[in-house]
């Protein structure tokens, strides 16, 4: 079953309203519902005497009874489908009532209801309503919900989405609680929760003065673990308050923290429900890498109470629509709060490794895709991440006022309405008086272009010439790309390594217009020949060529007023180096690291001026990932060696400065999770990290003094990392076991030590991992395990997961075929690394190739893994 965007129809009956009724039981869950339905007056099914048959979505259901306006309806009537119902209607408008029984507790999907530690929770979005019910699931159907909870006594907390109106002991003394929420929206956005839970409160005035209840529940051993979250949420508040204008909307607003998630979290109206990973922190327990992730996930399912709920999705090929523009706004909230070069190369990162990958491999798809088999494989990097960077362009093309008024004007607009990512470009073109067309590829063309600029000075007129050409490589289901509309943000360097102003006015900076296969850009006025700082800040998803010398590379880092360019500028030059060292290693030569790249991280490590964090940045060598991103073909090996060799060489040319380094920002502060003082733990640690790399007992004592005495999580797993990656057995196992010891009681610190395993650079971590499976803490059936121990390895561990004899692709293949049984979204999330076999040379790739056959030729597939698998075999 393949679904089309082309084929969308609006829906022909609408919801006026959902009325839910639960009895909670582990096994046998009652569900009662009550549907005020009326003809869509904008259906689009052919008018006529006769009524369209109302089809409802459900999955796993047993359904006990339906009947309409308060008569049964006979079997006669309706039909039931392999994935829901179709039901005869006489009237335009009736009142349908549906009793249906689920099983929470063995629905380890984690869709749909199901109970996770006891406790009961939903996750509905994209289609997880119809496991609970009977009902139109598709997000352009929007009903005012007010849900009825009944529940045993060992469940205090009942929650729904809105206000609470009713609670109250039943007659057999069972606990009853109603919720209403005055808001329509899709029944992706429903949530409900019960369980024995303690919450952390606090409220928020909004700009308008109104005040908000603001709740967290946890399991009573994580109460003291939501003090990040909720200062997370009152900034997000105010922030868009502030930046977007937009309050929120309820008297009341809900998080709770669930330990079985599949994803980080959902944004359900007024209660967002979060994987425990990504809302519970501590500094003894988390580290700054999470109180940051934290903040920012938090911001975005806060957000999304405008950009996903107020305005949602037409239909789920629009998702970017939220999930692009909500990741947007939160990437400037995490730099607004934190250091925002900092955040942008971080973002940037992860796209050029993982969304670049994702565009070049088998399931590459538009950012608004134009088909799918199952939707849940589309909650993708390129939805989310690249969808960002569309939305960053329009802000660049508009100007943050520009913008502004464009999303004042798409809120207003489409308010309580499923929409479109074309009303949302339109809304931007508007405001501000705009034509967009052609910027509207983006949406539509999948696959990463590719800038290759060359450039050229009329000394004679003292004019610098650009010259763009842009291509896009072919993708699945499109050969052929229209060239995209790119703003191009350049800026010139002078000899004195100073910008060049590029106008009277003293501009430095120009966002160029490219929009043709190949056009020049002229700058005028000019002495010399300037050195070109391209694509400052990112400012488009694309590959940029130029001819850099070692030289001209070497200026930029030291000079470019662009601190995000003068990153990229190291990493450029880096990923030359290793580029050589790959060639040599082939071709049998000995190693040898380019001087200049020591001598550059040197005076980087020496820079008094930059931000530490920036510092850490730029020390640390594109990962194995992003260099095999940017092979034509993969050599695993080669990479592997080449990026192994510059390590240990540029650890072993500036040990000394390290040392200092170190040294100098090793003291003992209270933990603070602020910028300045994560930039410090960021910068120490990347220090220590490179020491350990040398493997010599005094450097090690380092990493051991650190681990033993830390007195905050950030430390304590830094030096723990190195060494389970560097130190031999006899120091790296007593503190793996010291440190499990400690924290077994933890979860999230459990989850920790799991990942810090299974990323292991050192011989036999599959093994280790083979056996981690085995311990007693790990669980198939719990997402964040499985994602430490295998997805650790397998996407995390360059190094053991391409091990040569192929082991490591067979291990991801075995779990993968055992975790679609029990978990089809995490199956098919989790068979990524090796569906890119055809990128691979050599035996590796017919390795990894053998291994995805395996998963195809196991047996029966859920849809999830169908799709991938098949799609990449192909
Ligand atoms: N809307 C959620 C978020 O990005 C993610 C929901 C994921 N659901 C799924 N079926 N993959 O905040
Ligand atoms: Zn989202």
């Amino acid at each position: 079953r393949t679904v089309y965007l082309k084929d969308y129809r609006a829906p022909d009956y609408l919801v006026d309203s959902t009325r839910l009724h639960f009895e909670l039981q582990p096994q046998d869950t009652l569900v009662k519902s009550r549907l005020q339905i009326r003809r869509n007056p904008a259906a689009e099914s052919a008018p006529g005497e006769t009524l369209p048959p109302l089809l409802l979505d459900g999955v796993d259901l047993e359904l006990l009874s339906l009947s309409i306006d308060g008569e049964l309806v006979p079997a006669s009537r309706y039909r039931e489908l392999p994935e829901g119902l179709s039901i005869h209607v006489q009237n335009p408008e009736f009142v349908l009532e549906i009793h249906n029984r689920i099983n929470p507790r063995d629905n380890t999907s984690l869709e749909g209801l199901y109970l996770s530690n006891g406790m009961y929770c939903t996750q509905c979005e994209a289609e997880g309503f119809r496991k609970i019910t009977y009902y139109p699931d598709r997000p352009d159907v929007m009903s005012r919900f007010t849900t009825t909870i009944v529940a045993p006594r060992q469940y205090p907390v009942l929650l729904s989405n809105g206000n609470q109106i009713e609670r109250r002991a039943t007659e057999d003394g069972r606990l009853l609680v109603t919720w209403e929420d005055p808001f329509a929206k899709p029944a992706y956005l429903f949530a409900l929760v019960a369980g024995e839970l303690q919450t952390v409160e606090d409220s928020f005035t909004t700009a308008s003065g109104r005040e908000v209840k603001l709740q967290i529940f946890t399991e009573a051993k994580n109460i003291r673990k939501c003090d990040h979250a909720m200062r997370s949420l009152k900034k997000a508040m105010r922030w868009d308050e502030e930046v977007y204008g937009r309050e929120y909307d309820l008297d009341i607003f809900m998080v709770v923290a669930v330990d079985h998630f599949n994803m980080g979290a959902m944004e359900n109206k007024g209660l967002n429900i979060f994987n425990s990973a990504c809302v519970l922190a501590s500094p003894e327990t988390a580290t700054d890498a999470t109180f940051q992730r934290i903040e920012s996930i938090v911001g975005h399912e806060y957000f999304h109470n405008w950009s996903g709920n107020r305005v949602t999705c037409r239909d789920w090929f629009q998702l970017s629509l939220k999930e692009g523009f909500t990741v947007f706004r939160d990437a400037e909230f995490s730099a607004d709060m934190n250091s925002r070069a900092v955040k942008r190369i971080e973002d940037v990162s992860l796209l050029r490794t993982a969304q670049f990958a994702e565009d070049g491999g088998p399931m590459a798809h538009p950012v608004r895709p134009d088909s799918y088999m199952e939707i849940s494989n589309f909650y993708t990097l390129t939805v989310y991440e690249k969808g960002a960077e569309v939305v960053r362009m329009i802000h660049t093309l508009l100007g943050t006022e520009g913008f502004r008024k464009g999303s004042d004007l798409y809120f207003q607009r489409h308010d309580g309405c499923a929409v479109t990512c074309e009303d949302f470009v339109a809304a931007m073109e508007d405001a501000n008086g705009v034509d967009l067309t052609q910027f509207r590829r983006w949406y539509s063309q999948a696959g990463t272009p590719v800038l290759e600029v060359s450039d050229a000075f009329d000394a004679a007129h003292g004019t610098y010439i650009l010259t763009v050409r842009q291509s896009c490589p072919a993708t699945p289901g499109q050969n052929k790309k229209l060239p995209f509309h790119i703003p191009l943000a350049v800026g010139l360097l002078g000899a004195d390594g100073r910008d060049l102003s590029l106008d009277p006015q003293g501009t430095t900076q120009k966002v160029l217009q490219v929009s043709e296969t190949e056009q020049t850009f002229n700058f005028t006025g000019l002495k010399e020949k300037p050195l070109p700082s391209l694509l400052r800040g990112f400012s488009a998803p694309v590959k940029v060529r130029y001819g850099y010398s070692t030289e001209q590379l070497l200026f930029l880092m030291r000079n470019d007023s662009d601190e995000f360019n003068r990153w990229d500028a190291g990493q450029r030059l880096a990923f030359m180096a290793l580029e050589q060292l790959q060639k040599d290693y082939r071709e049998g030569r000995d190693l040898q690291l380019q001087p200049q790249l020591v001598d550059a991280y040197r005076s980087v490590l020496q820079n008094p001026e930059l931000d530490p964090a920036l510092v850490a940045e730029m020390l640390t060598l594109p990962s194995a990932q992003t260099l095999a991103e940017q092979c034509e073909r993969i050599d695993a090996e080669a990479i592997i060696v080449a990026r192994e060799f510059a390590r240990g060489a540029l650890a072993e040319a500036l040990k000394g400065e390290l040392l200092d380094c170190y040294r100098r920002l090793d003291c003992d502060k209270p933990y603070r999770p602020e910028a300045a003082d994560i930039a410090e733990r960021s910068l120490k640690n990347t220090c220590l990290a490179y020491l350990c790399v040398t493997e010599e007992p005094e450097l090690l004592t380092l990493a051991q003094a650190q681990f033993e005495n830390a007195a905050n999580m950030t430390d304590s797993a830094a030096a723990l990392a190195s060494l389970v990656n560097h130190a031999a057995d006899d120091m790296a196992q007593p503190a793996l076991e010291s440190f499990y010891e400690r924290w077994q009681q933890d979860t999230q610190v459990v989850e920790l030590w799991f990942g810090l395993q299974s990323t292991s650079a050192r011989r036999g971590t599959l093994e280790s991992v083979r056996e981690l499976m085995q311990h007693p803490a790990f669980e198939l059936t719990n997402p964040n395990k499985v994602r430490a121990v295998i997805g650790g390895f397998a996407n995390r561990n360059f190094i053991q997961f391409h091990r040569a004899d192929g082991r490591g692709f067979e291990f991801l293949a075995e779990q993968v075929v055992a975790l679609d049984k029990l978990n089809p979204q995490i199956a098919a999330r989790l068979v990524t690394p090796i569906t890119r076999w055809k990128k691979y040379t050599g035996e590796l790739g017919e390795k990894m190739h053998r291994a995805l056959q395996s998963v195809m030729e196991s047996g029966r597939l859920s849809r999830d893994l169908y799709e991938v698998v098949s799609k990449s075999l192909v």
